[in-house]
């Protein structure tokens, strides 16, 4: 059978870098409130004339150099965002467009902070399926454009960021051993953007009520995260017969430090076993997984048959994980 490794990482953020004394001056908040609740430090935020497609193909650019694959060689890129540059057409479509990947089809995929790894399993599924040769997985965000900036409840948490894999058809064990998605949508209101869309559609009003902003219940989103995580995360290892002693390293969603520590405290994992680094960045969504796995790829943190675990949730809900051979 088929096997999608993952032959190549690649991310990018933003230059411009907003630190908590930065958003101290703009709203009543404190840096150490943030770091104590969060973890968060600074993020990146995009400028004017940046948007998700140039994040997202700069990303792809990377991961495909580290793969050594050309631009005509990818058939298939699937994209993890809730921040396209437009409502359609699907952000992959200007990614595709942007590295000149002719021979592709490309479309988006809309679970937010699962965005990625719902993502993975399109691609992989593509590729075990004889479909699909080479694939870009993106996880792309501009968080910065949906905030209220305002809101310090939401405000302090999210940054903007790309990141990528180069997936490949290989026979074998390495690449992605199982994929595990779950939804609940009974839950979508505590963490939504209202506007604009087909319920509320763009008009004054919707503006100076705040619409097009991300909503959060930020207390129910965080109980549920580290239950929902922790869950996805053990059914992965049962899936294939491994324990937490088997993971090299498990690659949650950066959402903050706080869920991250409680999730790593149910599933009993040593601190070197986790990787954080949503000091740097923020919550990046969709982004969050793959930016962390390129650090962690290009600073020697990931060798040849290790197992990675990413673990991921966002609004809808939505909850995934996916295990792979290095
Ligand atoms: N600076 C200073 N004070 C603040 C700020 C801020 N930026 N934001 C909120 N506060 C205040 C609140 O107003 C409140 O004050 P009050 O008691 O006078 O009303 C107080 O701090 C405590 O607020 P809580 O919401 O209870 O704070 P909590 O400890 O729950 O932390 C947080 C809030 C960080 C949002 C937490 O609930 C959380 O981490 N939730 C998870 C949500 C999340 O990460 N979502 C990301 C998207 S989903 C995902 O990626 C999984």
């Amino acid at each position: 059978m088929k096997s999608a490794r993952i032959i190549g990482t690649g991310s990018c953020v933003p230059e411009t870098v907003l630190t908590n004394k930065d958003l101290e001056q703009r709203i009543d908040t404190s840096d150490e409130w943030i770091v104590s609740r969060t973890g968060i430090r600074e993020r990146h935020i995009a400028s004017e004339n940046e948007s998700t497609s140039d994040l997202a193909a700069a990303a792809a650019r990377r991961a495909m150099d580290m793969a050594g694959v050309s631009a005509e060689e990818i058939d298939c890129i699937v994209v993890g965002t809730i921040t396209g540059d437009y409502p359609w057409p699907a952000t992959a479509c200007l990614v595709q467009e942007k590295i000149g990947a002719r021979n592709a089809f490309a479309f988006d995929v809309s679970a937010a902070c699962s965005g990625f790894v719902f993502a993975l399993d399109a691609a992989h599924k593509q590729i075990v399926a004889g479909a699909v040769k080479k694939a870009l997985v993106i996880g792309a965000e501009i968080l910065s454009r949906i905030i209220d900036w305002e809101d310090r409840n939401t405000c302090v948490l999210f940054g903007d960021g790309a990141g990528a894999v180069v997936l490949s058809a290989e026979e074998g064990d390495r690449g992605v051993l199982s994929t595990h998605l779950h939804s609940d949508g009974s839950y979508w209101e505590l963490l939504y953007q209202a506007g604009f869309g087909a319920r509320n559609p763009a008009s004054a009003k919707g503006l100076a009520d705040h619409l097009p902003y991300l909503k959060m219940q930020g207390n129910e989103v965080f109980k549920v995260a580290v239950r929902m995580l922790s869950d996805v995360a053990q059914e992965a290892l049962a899936k294939n017969g491994m324990t937490r002693e088997d993971i090299d390293l498990f690659i949650p969603h950066q959402a903050n430090r706080r869920i991250l520590e409680a999730v790593a405290k149910r599933l009993q994992l040593r601190d070197e076993q986790v990787y954080i680094n949503v000091d740097s960045y923020g919550n990046t969504s969709g982004a969050s997984i793959p930016l962390a796995l390129d650090e962690a790829n290009r600073a020697g943190k990931v060798k040849e048959g290790d197992i990675l675990l990413f673990d991921a949730f966002g609004g809808g809900f939505t909850w995934a994980s996916a295990l792979v051979r290095w």
